[in-house]
């Protein structure tokens, strides 16, 4: 296979060129007209996602399963004749299995995953044999729903856990960066490290504040040489530098599912995950939410939502201003001092989590995945050959994304703003 940041120019310049429709060499070779359900689909992610489906294999099936149906039907009319709105909770056992007993994917992005005790869409997909993706953005929920790894492979499903933009596509590159690193001798992958932006809300539904402040109960968990180290939950500022159409942003610490899964998977010894948002008050309101409400309220879902009650509207407000922009930014540096960052960036992260969705959705139905539970670096779970073309379908529309380039191409350097370990 070429180099994957030879393949990328050209994509990254076709879709410069071509934002507005879907080009064919992206849309699956041979027509697929699988049945897919996407649970969550009357939210951000979910709805996103099946329109995202939708134009880039019109001859899918879309089920969009959802509690509310006037938001499910009115998302249905916009997809058009092959799609079907599906009353579904995800907590009815009985209904879900029933729902997935003649669907060929399940979607799962009826979030908030974090608490969640149990993986009960993923047991109904094993239970009938169903393909399945989550857009899991929780480590214990992914660390769960790993345990059915062996289960997924007796029952012939495969699964892959935490797909969406970030984790998801960012797993995907942070893979080609190890495996860019060690084709082309850059050296041995030392330290990989996330850092992610959005703007306001990023256009997402309620269910990303409560997202946010739940992280924020939680202490954080990086790998520094190996160790595994827990530090607070918002701290380690660092103002990094984007690129083009996103500039410098400050980024703090948060628990995301990524930092583990590379840790063991890609074996590289030191890995952390950084976020911000923007106007910068939010930084200093996710701060002042992390420093001074208590970890126990934090830690309670139903709290929690009385919080989100309370911010949505204000956040919201402020969305208007804000934009959604999205940036992720993946860096690996290697044992002879060597470099190499991947930038993926985007105006809005409300379609961008939908075509990345959608990505990992075709890689699926592609028979890309072997069975068993797979995390997006896994190359069970996608494999090294179905990494270019999910990366092309997810980078549709992007700003700005490059792959596996030395940080002076792509930016001035890092000024790190916080004191501390250094992960
Ligand atoms: N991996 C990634 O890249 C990524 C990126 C962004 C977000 N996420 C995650 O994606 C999830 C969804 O975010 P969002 O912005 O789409 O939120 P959202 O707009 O609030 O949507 C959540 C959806 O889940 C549905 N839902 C919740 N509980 C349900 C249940 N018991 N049964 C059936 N449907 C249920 C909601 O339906 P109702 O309308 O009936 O309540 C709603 O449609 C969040 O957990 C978020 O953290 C992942």
């Amino acid at each position: 296979m070429a180099p994957l940041a030879v393949n990328l120019n050209r994509a990254i310049f076709a879709s410069a060129n071509n934002a507005g429709g879907v080009e064919r060499d992206l849309q699956p070779k041979k027509g697929l007209d699988s049945r897919v359900l996407v649970l969550g689909g009357t939210g951000r992610v979910g709805g996103s996602t099946a329109l995202a489906l939708s134009k880039l294999c019109p001859d899918l099936q879309i089920l969009v399963g959802g509690r509310n149906r006037a938001k499910g039907t009115a998302l249905v009319s916009t997809i058009g004749r092959k799609s079907e709105f599906v009353e579904i909770s995800i907590d009815n056992k009985a209904t879900l299995e029933a729902a997935l007993k003649n669907v060929d994917l399940v979607v799962h992005a009826a979030g908030p995953f974090q608490r969640e005790e149990k993986c009960t869409v993923l047991e109904a997909a094993i239970a009938s044999k169903t393909a399945y993706i989550d857009v899991c953005d929780d480590t214990s929920y992914s660390r769960n729903a790993k345990s059915y790894h062996n289960e997924a492979v007796a029952a012939n499903v495969p699964a892959i856990t935490t797909s969406g933009i970030y984790p998801g596509v960012s797993n995907v590159m942070a893979a080609e960066l190890v495996r860019f690193a060690k084709s082309e001798n850059v050296g041995e992958p030392e330290r990989l490290r996330f850092f992610y932006y959005t703007a306001g809300s990023g256009g997402a539904g309620p269910t990303i504040l409560a997202t946010s402040f739940l992280l924020l109960g939680e202490d954080v968990i990086a790998y520094n040489k190996g160790e595994k180290i827990k530090l607070k939950p918002y701290s380690g500022a660092l103002n990094i530098d984007f690129g083009k159409g996103i500039g410098k942003r400050d980024v703090y610490l948060l628990n995301l599912p990524e930092v583990r899964s590379v840790h063991k998977v890609l074996a590289v010894p030191t890995v952390s995950a950084r976020f911000g948002t923007s106007p910068f008050f939010w930084n200093w309101g996710m701060l002042a939410v992390a420093s001074l409400v208590p970890v126990e309220y934090l830690r309670d879902k139903s709290k929690v939502q009385q919080l989100v009650q309370i911010f949505d509207p204000l956040v919201r407000a402020f969305d208007g201003i804000a934009g959604e922009r999205v940036s992720m930014r993946v860096d690996l540096e290697c044992s002879n001092g060597k470099n190499i960052v991947s930038i993926f960036s985007h105006r809005k992260l409300s379609v961008s989590v939908g075509t990345s969705t959608a990505a990992f959705a075709l890689a699926v139905l592609e028979g890309s995945t072997k069975p068993g539970v797979w995390f997006p670096e896994e190359a069970e779970g996608i494999s090294v050959e179905a990494r270019e073309l999910l990366l092309k379908r997810a980078a549709q529309g992007t700003i700005n994304f490059v792959m596996n380039k030395p940080p002076w191409m792509v930016e001035t350097d890092p000024k790190e703003i916080g004191l501390g370990i250094y992960v």
